[in-house]
């Protein structure tokens, strides 16, 4: 197996992800996670822990999900641990990285993969081991409550799918001040530096938001708030280039179809 300082990749592999955009159109949802309304692909987070790690090293998500970061961390060959405030998203995770643990079989055997379910604001008292990798995508502020989203959540509730995320008043997506939210969340993430190895990465993966209007640069201010705690290292674009084009504006007023997402990198130095 190749080996350098960071990874197993092959120098050709490493070079490949070295630009600084990627197109990756996520593959349809299983129906167990359908429910979650904002996932990112297996696939993709894959591609990151590959990256950012070691095989047998390990990873964190501090706002789990349905799991994706634990899936590709198992299938990546590394150890694994998440947070997740939703005890449904927590059960559906743990359902999941059980059934891949299942189909992986016995190469996994040795490999940690744990949902906590809790806040992590918490993170402190649920002692956790050294973290050599964090993959992470947080909510969107409070979009998913947003006027704007009707139509989303049209479907999505006749389908009897999650609009939002929880009522919890210590999930981040029902913080409605948006500077508030900010700090908050910049400080569950300076909250992982005790938990992190010396130069281990962090990934963030985000949008900047729409709202009345007016764009609040959601992505640039983590990349700044953050700066000051981690090394902010550089962007990576995730594309999206399947969607169906909406005609926001048509006529009258430039408002964009954003089909794009800022990987963050951050490293603990
Ligand atoms: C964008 S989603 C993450 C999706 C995940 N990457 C996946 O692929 O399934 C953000 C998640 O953060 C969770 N969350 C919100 N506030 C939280 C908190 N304080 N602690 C832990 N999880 C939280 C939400 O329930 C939601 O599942």
């Amino acid at each position: 197996m190749p080996s350098n300082k960071l990874n197993n990749l092959t120098n050709k592999e490493w070079l490949k992800f070295q630009k600084s955009w990627f197109i990756h159109n996520p593959p349809p949802r299983k129906k167990g996670v359908l429910v979650h309304p904002a996932k990112f692909p297996e696939t993709m987070a894959q591609e990151f822990i590959e990256f950012f790690t070691k095989e047998g090293e390990t990873v964190l998500d501090p706002m789990a999900g349905t799991g994706s970061t634990l899936v590709a961390a198992l299938r990546a060959g590394r150890n694994s641990y998440g947070i997740e405030l939703n005890p449904k998203y927590a059960k559906i995770a743990r359902q999941i990285i059980e059934e891949e643990r299942a189909s992986l079989g016995d190469s996994i055997s040795t490999l940690q993969s744990q949902i906590i379910n809790g806040d992590a604001a918490q993170i402190a008292k649920y002692q956790l081991p050294t973290i050599d990798y964090v993959l992470t995508s947080p909510p969107y502020w409070d979009m998913l409550r947003a006027k704007g989203a009707e139509t989303q959540k049209k479907r999505r509730s006749s389908a009897e799918l999650d609009v939002h995320y929880s009522d919890d008043p210590n999930d981040m997506g029902n913080i409605s001040d948006y500077e508030e939210f900010l700090r908050k969340l910049v400080k569950i993430y300076e909250g992982l530096k005790p938990l992190l190895r010396e130069k281990a990465y962090l990934t963030i993966i985000v949008k900047n938001v729409k709202k009345g209007g007016k764009i609040y640069p959601l992505a640039w201010d983590i990349a700044r708030e953050l700066g000051r705690t981690y090394t902010l290292k550089d962007e990576k674009i995730w594309l999206q280039d399947n969607q169906p084009l909406a005609p926001f504006g048509l006529g009258s007023a430039w408002v964009s179809n954003t089909f794009h997402h800022y990987c963050l990198q951050f490293r603990n130095e």
